[in-house]
C-alpha cells in the first residue's frame, strides 16, 4: 500500500501549530497528528480544519487530535511548536526558562516514538531550543532543524519589496545567524531584485531601514497583536515540511548545528541548507562581507551563551 507521509505537530492547539496544520492541509502534504497538552484544543483545531475541506477541496486528509504524545509513532516529520509565545515588550530569550523544560520533555518522547523522523523546532528561543532537541533526541544533525531563517527571510524580502515597490516573488534575500532581534543577520551583500543587486535600486538609508525593520519584525507584530505572529511563521515552517516530505532539495536558511562550516563548530545558528527527505542534508557555505562576517560571529556568540543557559535544563 502506498503510504501518505505522517506529520505530527506538537502544540497544535496554539496559533503557530494550527497555522502549520492549515498550510499542510491545503498543500495535501500528508496525514496530520495534532498533539496538544489540552486534547480539546487539538480536537477543535482538527475539526475546524476538517470543515475547510468542503470549500478548499482537499482530499481525504486523516486527522488524529490528542494529548497523547505516543500518537506521533512512526511520524516522518515532527514539528515542535510547544511552549509559550512572546508577549509585547518581551524578548525571545526571556522564554528560555519556561520553554527549555517543555521542549526537553517532548523531545524525549520524539526519540522514543518517532526515532526516524525529521524534527523541525519552532519553539523560542529558537536556536537554543534546537540545541535542546538535538541533545535530547541524539538525532544526527541533519534531522534536527530550526525554523526561523525562513520567517526572518520572508520578512526581509517583504520589506525590500515594499521599499522598492516590486513583487516580493522577484526579491531574493536571506537572513542568517541567531533568531533574535539584536543578532540576526539580514545579508545585503547577496540580496537581489530581479537578479540585480538591491543596492542598484535602494539607497543606503533605505537599506538600513529595511535591515532594522527585519530585525525587529517579530517584536513589531507582537506589539500589534499582543502575542507573537503565527501566519508567516506557520507558512515558513510548512515550506520546510513540504521540502522534506516531497524531497525537494529546497535551499532554505535553517538553524542547524555547525560542524566547521562558516568556521564554526558545535553551535546552532541559521545558515542556508539543502532540505530534502534526509533533512538538512548539506550546509551551503559562502563568503560573507566583512561586516556580515562580524555580525555572524556575534550571532554565534549570543547563541552559545543561550545554549549554556539551556544546558542547565537538560538534566
Ligand atoms: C516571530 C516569532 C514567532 O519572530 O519568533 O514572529
Amino acid at each position: 500500500m502506498i503510504k501518505r507521509p505522517k506529520i505530527a505537530i506538537v502544540g497544535a492547539g496554539g496559533n503557530v501549530g494550527a497555522a502549520v496544520a492549515q498550510w499542510a492541509v491545503l498543500k495535501e502534504l500528508g496525514d496530520l497528528v495534532l498533539i496538544d497538552l489540552k486534547a480539546t484544543a487539538a480536537e477543535g483545531r482538527a475539526l475546524d480544519l476538517t470543515q475547510c475541506g468542503a470549500w478548499e477541496g482537499f482530499n481525504n486528509t486523516n486527522f488524529v487530535a490528542t494529548d497523547k504524545v505516543e500518537a506521533m509513532a512512526g511520524a516522518d516529520v515532527v514539528v515542535m511548536t510547544a511552549g509559550v509565545p512572546r508577549k509585547p515588550g518581551q524578548s525571545r530569550e526571556e522564554l528560555i526558562n519556561i520553554n527549555a523544560g517543555i521542549v526537553r520533555d517532548i523531545c524525549k518522547n520524539v526519540k522514543t516514538h518517532a526515532p526516524d523522523s525529521v524534527l523541525i523546532v519552532v519553539s523560542n528561543p529558537l536556536d537554543a531550543m534546537v540545541f535542546v532537541a538535538k541533545q535530547m533526541t541524539g538525532f544526527p544533525r541533519e534531522r534536527v532543524i530550526g525554523s526561523a531563517g525562513v520567517l526572518d527571510s520572508a520578512r526581509f524580502r517583504t520589506y525590500l519589496a515594499m521599499a522598492a515597490g516590486v513583487s516580493v516573488e522577484d526579491v531574493h534575500a536571506i537572513v542568517l545567524g541567531a533568531h533574535t532581534d539584536k543578532d540576526m543577520v539580514p545579508v545585503l551583500s547577496t540580496a537581489t531584485i530581479g537578479n540585480v543587486p538591491v543596492s542598484k535600486f535602494l539607497t543606503p538609508e533605505q537599506l538600513t531601514k529595511v535591515v532594522d525593520d527585519t530585525k525587529k519584525g517579530g517584536a513589531t507584530l507582537t506589539a500589534l497583536m499582543g502575542t507573537s505572529a503565527w501566519l508567516a511563521p506557520g507558512a515558513g515552517t510548512c515550506l520546510m515540511v513540504e521540502a522534506i516530505v516531497r524531497n525537494q532539495k529546497r535551499v532554505l536558511p535553517c538553524s542547524v548545528e555547525l560542524q566547521g562550516e562558516f568556521g564554526v563548530k558545535d553551535a546552532f545558528v541559521g545558515v542556508p541548507v539543502v532540505l530534502s527527505a534526509k533533512g538538512a542534508e548539506k550546509v551551503l557555505e559562502f563568503e560573507l562581507s566583512a561586516s556580515e562576517k562580524e555580525a555572524f560571529g556575534k550571532s554565534v556568540a549570543a547563541n552559545v551563551e543561550l545554549m549554556t543557559i539551556a544546558r542547565g535544563f537538560l538534566g
